[in-house]
């Protein structure tokens, strides 16, 4: 994606060879800018407070994370709480387990003065291989944009609505409900986004609007509620979200909200699409509701961000002095309610059956009977 006409990723080594630099995402909209990672300590912060997220790029810098540690340890026990502290920083996400995995098993069977090496080549491939997946999750999805514009009047857009943000700055590059989404743009087919604003965090308002907008792809922002309405009025032809974790049968986790949008797409025959990466199947969880629902407590929805008209950016309080509040960050969407998955490898039903026949390599358990 192009950032002010610049080719950027959202996460790339220094100039120096080996930290790790990122776009701090809680800077966005208002300012652009970027942060070095030198630790790992660096880099589980940047997981904790959010700097970096979106389930894949949480992976990619869980990854990166074990490069920084290794470099000043190189040790099994450094290796061992490495994973563990960068796991533990967001609980339902699979692709932080996922690149973590990934980074033992590169380094824990070589000899210590091989590791740090290994691990940034991993680390490397790890990303390269996000943007190619999500490449190939847009060029699947834009068959389905085709087909609804296809029957269309000629020139009227698409209508798409997304909850969250699951766009370029939540993988390495294209994002995963976005690349579609920016593909149909850069084919020329007439395509505009209604965007969820998603409280608490505004991840709608502050970087889906932002990336589209960049891009040039037509958009409006809506709060969290008009979605049901927008889909009765009959104004929506699909939605599509991403996913922080999905089961072998198909359960969808995603941001908080997406299950309401899903019953609403449901009740008014509007297809609703989950595209993911294989980085987000979970391959030993058969129950959506045995995922672990992440709750980063009441402070992001009794407060929020936002520009004074001086260009100055605070926090403001928005509830009454005193309140209680509930922060669960994510909620679960039955495959029922999921029309197909978009994957790197094409679409298949929201099912153990739909995943395994695009991924039969994984083989059936008997808990996905
Ligand atoms: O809490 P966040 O901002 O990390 O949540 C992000 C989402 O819910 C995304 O939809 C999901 O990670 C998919 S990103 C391609």
């Amino acid at each position: 994606m192009k950032i002010n006409g610049k080719p950027m990723r959202t996460i790339w080594l220094a100039e120096n060879g080996w930290a790790v630099e990122i776009i701090d995402q809680t800077s966005l909209p208002h300012v652009f800018e970027t942060v070095t990672l030198k630790t790992v300590d660096d880099a589980a912060y940047a997981i904790k407070a959010m700097l970096v997220r979106g389930a894949p790029l949480i992976g990619a810098t869980a990854a990166y994370g074990v490069c920084l540690a290794l470099r000043e340890d190189t040790s099994d026990e450094a290796l061992e709480h490495a994973n563990s502290l960068l796991a533990e920083q967001r609980p339902t996400a699979v692709n932080l387990r996922w690149a973590l995995n990934e980074m033992v098993v590169a380094v824990r069977n070589l000899p210590r003065e091989a590791r740090v090496a290994a691990a940034y080549q991993r680390a490397q491939e790890i990303c390269d291989a996000d943007v190619e997946t999500c490449r190939m999750i847009g060029v699947h999805g834009l068959e389905i944009i085709k087909q609804i514009a296809a029957k269309k009047p000629a020139g009227t857009p698409v209508n798409v609505l997304t909850h969250c943000n699951a766009g370029w700055l939540a993988t390495v590059d294209w994002g995963t409900a976005t690349s579609p989404i920016y593909q149909a743009h850069d084919a020329g087919i007439p395509i505009h986004v209604f965007v969820d604003e998603t409280r608490p965090r505004n991840q709608g308002a502050a970087l889906t609007a932002y990336e589209l907008g960049s891009h040039g792809v037509p958009h409006t922002l809506v709060v969290d509620n008009a979605g049901g309405h927008l889909m009765q009025k009959g104004d929506v032809d699909l939605c599509i979200v991403g996913t922080d974790r999905t089961t072998a049968t198909g359960d969808v986790a995603n941001k908080i909200g997406t299950y309401l949008k899903a019953l609403a797409a449901k009740d008014n025959n509007v297809p609703f699409y989950v595209a993911l990466p294989h980085t987000t199947i979970d391959w030993s969880m058969t129950d959506g509701f045995a995922i672990p629902i992440e709750d980063r407590g009441p402070d992001e929805v009794l407060t929020m961000p936002g520009r004074l008209p001086n260009g100055t950016v605070v926090t403001v309080e928005i509830a009454a002095p005193g309140s209680p509040a509930a922060n669960p960050a994510f909620d679960i969407t039955p495959a029922r309610l999921v029309t197909g998955f978009i994957t790197e490898r094409g679409v298949c039903p929201a099912s153990a059956d739909g995943l395994l026949s695009l991924y039969p390599e994984q083989g059936k358990t008997p808990a996905m009977t």
